[in-house]
């Protein structure tokens, strides 16, 4: 076993740190400053929800930065985890993470989308934390992980604007009508980051509270728990059996309650007879122009 100053050594030869921590030895990893953090807060948020023993199951850690989430999974038993992450710098660091702990973690340099758009394996645990918002296309991301997921996946994601209680949804907001409804800031909602956000290339997009919730829900996944405002528990409400990327087709799940969820696209007929009902009527809309 290495001695806490050459840990110290190694954790400084290998640059910055997100994930703060401490190592067996006593040695750790950044001080909590930003835009680094103290992992171990968001692990004691998430662990309730995870069995104690492991034993035998399957994690995918998304974005995995350093390897702490991994570890814990491991240190509870997973038989297997795999870790994901396309900057090199913190594979080699999860690497080391790794070694420390005396766990075995997969470590594969690569990105989010092509990983899942080009695995067709299912886990019992995914752990998709703090990447939805680097990904330039976060719903295609979280609907393979929902199938994807055999048990139970914990989001995390930074999200702007506060929660708000009293927002109710409607099943249908009428164009035009409704647009103050769409207009409030509690209406589910994405930004699009086009340039930088906190001085970080790699964001695109932010949901606001209730934004974050219909995207996992209409990946198919069930929320089960929100201890945080930034953290969703879910596990698969539909059971998608065994994954065939040769057939798929994005969206490939459509409106909850819909003909066309879930599963393959299909005609619904009750839609098609109301738009030729409408076609029928005089666009109210254009006449009070
Ligand atoms: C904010 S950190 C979160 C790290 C860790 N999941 C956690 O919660 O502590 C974002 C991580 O996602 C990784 N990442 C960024 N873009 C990614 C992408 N397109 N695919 C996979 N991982 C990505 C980064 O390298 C980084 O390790």
């Amino acid at each position: 076993m290495k001695s806490r100053r050459q840990v110290e050594e190694m954790i400084h030869s290998l640059g910055w740190w997100y994930q703060h921590f401490e190592f067996p030895n006593g040695a750790r990893t950044g001080n909590g400053q930003e835009p680094g953090y103290d992992a171990q807060t968001r692990w004691d948020i998430i662990k309730p929800f995870i069995p104690q023993d492991l034993k035998g199951r399957t994690v995918l850690d998304l974005g995995g930065n350093a390897g702490f989430f991994s570890t814990q999974m491991k240190l509870r038993g997973a038989s297997r985890c795999v870790l994901v992450d396309p900057f090199s710098e913190f594979i080699e660091q999860a690497r080391f993470t790794a070694s420390q702990f005396e766990v075995d973690l997969e470590l594969v340099n690569d990105d989010a989308h092509t990983f899942c758009l080009t695995n067709e394996e299912q886990f019992d645990y995914v752990i998709f934390l703090g990447l939805l918002y680097h990904l330039k296309y976060p719903g295609l991301v979280l609907d393979r992980l929902a199938e994807m997921t055999q048990k139970r996946i914990f989001i995390h994601s930074h999200i702007v604007g506060k929660h708000s209680q009293n927002y109710k949804e409607k099943t249908n907001y009428e164009r035009t009508k409704d647009n103050n409804l769409l207009e409030d800031p509690a209406y589910p909602k994405m930004l699009f980051i086009e340039n930088d956000y906190n001085g970080d290339p790699t964001n695109w997009w932010i949901p606001n509270y209730q934004g974050l919730a219909a995207l996992v829900r209409s990946a198919g996944l069930k929320i089960i728990e929100r201890p945080h405002s930034e953290l969703i528990i879910a596990e698969p409400e539909i059971s998608f059996g065994k994954v065939s990327l040769t057939k798929l087709v994005f969206p490939k799940y459509g409106k909850r309650g819909k003909a066309i969820y879930p599963g393959p696209q299909r005609y619904d007929a009750d839609m098609w007879l109301d738009l030729i009902q409408r076609s029928k009527e005089p666009n109210q809309e254009k006449d009070s122009q």
